[in-house]
């Protein structure tokens, strides 16, 4: 069994608990399944107020879905198409308040309201994107786009 010493303080010391926990998680496991299901675990536990935590893998030019939290989802998104696919053909993350004003959103879960999708990259090998929906609107700030990065930067050479 694994236990957490997670902050319930501010958001930086969430995401500093939480980068510390998936740190000691992926350490030394090289099975990229078992690292983004483990990640998608912890950030679903301990992010607030999410109805959907997972990733997409970059897999012969589009993404597929991959390990998850939350409602069953769209399997393919092709590069530059909603919200992750965006995210993955800029390499930039997005942070959407409202994903109904975003053109070309994917809706997998309507229960979706706001949505924050970070590119994971190793080197210069797109590797995939972390992706968190909620449902609340504007839920995702600049700290919570830092701290998702961090994790990612953290995940991209141990998936
Ligand atoms: N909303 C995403 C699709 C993935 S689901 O949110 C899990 C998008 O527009 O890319």
């Amino acid at each position: 069994m694994y236990q957490f010493d997670i902050a319930a303080g501010t958001k930086a010391e969430l995401y500093r608990d939480l980068h510390q926990a998936l740190d000691a998680l992926t350490a030394g496991e090289p099975d990229a399944v078992a690292n983004m299901a483990n990640a998608a675990a912890l950030v679903w536990q301990y992010l607030p107020d999410l109805n959907w935590a997972g990733f997409y893998r970059l897999v012969e030019g589009e993404l597929v879905l991959g390990p998850f939290q939350g409602k069953a989802a769209c399997i393919r998104i092709p590069l530059g198409r909603g919200v992750c696919g965006t995210a993955a053909a800029e390499r930039r993350t997005q942070v959407v308040a409202d994903v109904n004003a975003f053109a070309g959103h994917i809706a997998c879960d309507a229960d979706s309201a706001s949505e924050l999708v970070v590119p994971i990259v190793a080197g210069d090998r797109l590797v995939g994107v972390l992706d968190l929906d909620s449902p609340t609107p504007n839920r995702f700030d600049a700290e919570d786009a830092a701290g998702c990065e961090a994790l990612a930067a953290l995940l991209a050479s141990r998936i």
